[in-house]
């Protein structure tokens, strides 16, 4: 691995921008192996241990969020009719080009992940990875067994288009709430699974992917970083 500039390292974990990283450093708040460095061009290795204001920099290549993502913004910029969620990033993401894994529709609500780390996101999102999410659901008219037997089956619609078996879980006391297990994750999958049980779905929120649970203290909008056991977490 080779020596970095100790800003550059800052403002890589994603908690500085460059500036403030400099500032940081200079106020005497930045430690490299238990020593202060006070010169934001003094190269160091990634490998160092490096403290800053208290806090251990991983000198991160890469990093990620979790967002309580809220309606009316688009996981994906490809839709102009929608602000995209990338534009409710703090300014030194947006400039790192966090992307999200694995999207969401514009009315959807809850977890989105994003990342720089492409492998990371493809993992994640692959169907192939099999990455459990889970969504809370309400619907127009109440669930029954027989729709969970039914998405337990593999929902298989008119056009041909087969989906995984996913878990309904139907709400003791309301029905018309529920949440959804999926293993795929594809294009409108949830409302589509509620769509062949002759229901439509009025709110979707998505609330785990892997083993990884929404932090509900996260208002909509709000993003924090992932801890490294909770990025691992994402993955079971
Ligand atoms: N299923 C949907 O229908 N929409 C989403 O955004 C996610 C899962």
């Amino acid at each position: 691995m080779s020596d970095e500039r100790l800003d550059k390292i800052l403002a890589g974990s994603g908690r500085y921008t460059r500036s403030q990283a400099r500032a940081a450093i200079q106020s005497g708040a930045v430690t490299v192996d238990g020593v202060p460095v006070r010169r934001p061009e003094v190269k160091v290795s990634r490998a160092s241990r490096i403290l800053a204001q208290g806090q251990v920099i991983e000198g991160e290549e890469h990093v990620y969020y979790m967002m309580n993502k809220p309606a009316g913004v688009l996981s994906s910029t490809e839709d102009g009719a929608w602000p995209a969620v990338t534009g409710l990033l703090p300014r030194h993401l947006q400039a790192r080009g966090l992307f999200p894994a694995g999207r969401l529709d514009a009315d959807v609500t809850g977890l989105l992940l994003l990342t720089d780390d492409g492998a990371f996101a493809h993992r994640v999102t692959a169907p192939r990875s099999e990455i459990k999410k889970v969504y809370e659901l309400t619907a127009d008219g109440p669930l029954t067994e027989a729709d969970a037997a039914k998405l337990a089956a593999g929902v298989v619609l008119a056009d041909g288009t087969a989906y995984r078996p996913a878990a309904l879980t139907i709400d003791g006391e309301d029905p018309s709430r529920a949440s959804v297990t999926v293993t795929e994750g594809r294009f409108h999958e949830v409302k589509n699974l509620i769509a062949a049980c002759g229901r439509r779905v009025v709110t979707l929120r998505r609330v785990a992917m892997g083993e990884l649970r929404l932090d509900e203290s996260l208002a909509p909008g709000e993003i924090r970083a992932l801890t490294e056991e909770e990025k691992n977490r994402c993955l079971m």
